[in-house]
C-alpha cells in the first residue's frame, strides 16, 4: 500500500519546516560565530580623505572612498579611538593644524563637507570558515558635527564634543562577549557660546587643536527610558513606541482605503457640518495625519 495523501502532505510539511529551521539556525550560527567587542576593546576611527581644494571625498582607483585614520592625538601618540562601553572624558589634541587640515576645518565648520567618519561595527573576524569567504567588515557612520565660525585670518572652533554610541544587546553565547555597534552621533556642544566660552579655540595655521570628547554609551539602539518604557511626548499625551509600531503595522494594509474613506466621505461631511471655520480641508487633513507620520520618522 502506498502512502496516503494525508501522510504525504504531513511529511512534506514537516520536511519544509525542518529545512526552514535549519536555514534559520545556520543564519543564527553565522551571527554567533562573528566576533563582537569585549568591554574596553579599542574601536578605531576612520574618516573620509578629502580634497583640500574642493572638500570632495577622494576615491581610489576602484572608485572606493578612501578612508584614513582620524588624526593622531598628542596625549596618546595614537589616532583617536574609543573603547567599547567605556564612558569617559577624552582629550585629543591635534598637535599642529597644517595648511591642508586648516582648509578642511573650514569646509567642516561651514558644512560644505561633513567630517564623516566610520567605526567598525564589530572587530575583524579572526577565524575563517573553510570554503567560505570571510564576512565583509561592516561599519557604522559617525559624523562629527563640528561648530565654529570663520574669520578672515582665523577660525573659532568649539572644542568640546559629545559622542553618543549605541550598541546592540546580544544574547550572550559566550559571556565575555559584549556586543556590536549599532549607531552613533558626535556634536559640538554650546555652539552659540563658542566664541566666548572656555570650550573654544581661536585657531590659526600651525596651532594645536585641543579637542575634548565626552563619550557615553547606550546599551540598545533606543534612547533612555522612563519606567521601563520608551515614551514619546509632545503629542498631547503619552504614546508608547510599541503602540505606534503596532498601529503602523496593523494599519498599513488599510491605510489607503481608510484615507480614501476619510478624505472622501467623513471629512467633507464634517466640514459641511461645522462650516469651514479657519481650517482649510487640506490643513485639517494634514494635521490629523501629520502626527502619525512625524512619529514614524522617529522610529526608523
Ligand atoms: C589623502 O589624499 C591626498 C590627495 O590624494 C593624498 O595626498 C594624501 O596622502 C591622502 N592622505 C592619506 C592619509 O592617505
Ligand atoms: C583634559 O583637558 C582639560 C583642559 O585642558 C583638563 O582640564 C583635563 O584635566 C584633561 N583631562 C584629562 C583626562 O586629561
Amino acid at each position: 500500500m502506498g502512502p496516503s495523501p494525508v501522510s504525504t502532505a504531513l511529511c512534506s510539511a514537516l520536511l519544509l519546516a525542518t529545512a526552514r529551521l535549519a536555514s534559520a539556525s545556520s543564519e543564527n550560527g553565522k551571527e554567533a560565530l562573528l566576533p563582537s567587542y569585549h568591554y574596553g576593546a579599542p574601536i578605531p576611527i576612520e574618516c573620509m580623505n578629502r580634497s583640500i581644494e574642493t572638500g570632495e571625498h577622494i576615491s581610489d582607483e576602484n572608485e572606493q572612498i578612501q578612508w584614513i585614520p582620524f588624526p593622531e592625538c598628542s596625549e596618546s601618540g595614537r589616532s583617536l579611538e574609543f573603547h567599547y562601553g567605556v564612558e569617559t572624558e577624552l582629550n585629543c589634541t591635534i598637535p599642529m593644524i597644517d595648511d591642508p587640515f586648516f582648509h578642511l576645518l573650514e569646509f567642516y565648520v561651514h558644512n560644505d563637507a561633513p567630517l564623516a567618519c566610520r567605526l567598525p561595527s564589530r572587530p575583524a573576524a579572526q577565524v575563517e570558515i573553510v570554503g567560505e569567504s570571510p564576512p565583509e567588515q561592516e561599519y557604522i557612520p559617525l559624523v562629527f558635527a563640528l561648530a565654529g565660525t570663520l574669520q578672515k585670518s582665523h577660525l573659532h572652533i568649539s572644542t568640546h564634543l559629545n559622542v553618543l554610541l549605541h550598541s546592540v544587546p546580544k544574547h550572550h553565547l559566550h559571556h565575555h562577549d559584549s556586543g556590536v555597534l549599532d549607531s552613533g552621533a558626535a556634536y559640538s556642544t554650546s555652539p552659540l557660546s563658542h566664541m566666548a566660552g572656555t570650550a573654544s579655540k581661536r585657531l590659526v595655521i600651525g596651532d594645536p587643536l585641543p579637542l575634548q570628547f565626552s563619550v557615553r554609551w547606550f546599551p540598545t539602539p533606543a534612547l533612555p527610558k522612563t519606567e521601563g518604557t520608551v515614551e514619546w511626548q509632545g503629542m498631547g499625551g503619552h504614546v508608547y513606541a510599541s503602540t505606534i509600531f503596532y498601529a503602523l503595522v496593523s494599519f498599513t494594509a488599510g491605510t489607503l482605503a481608510s484615507a480614501v474613506y476619510f478624505f472622501g466621505v467623513i471629512l467633507p461631511k464634517r466640514l459641511r457640518g461645522r462650516g469651514m471655520g479657519g481650517a482649510t480641508p487640506l490643513g485639517y487633513g494634514v494635521n490629523g495625519v501629520g502626527n502619525g507620520w512625524g512619529i514614524s520618522k522617529r522610529i526608523d
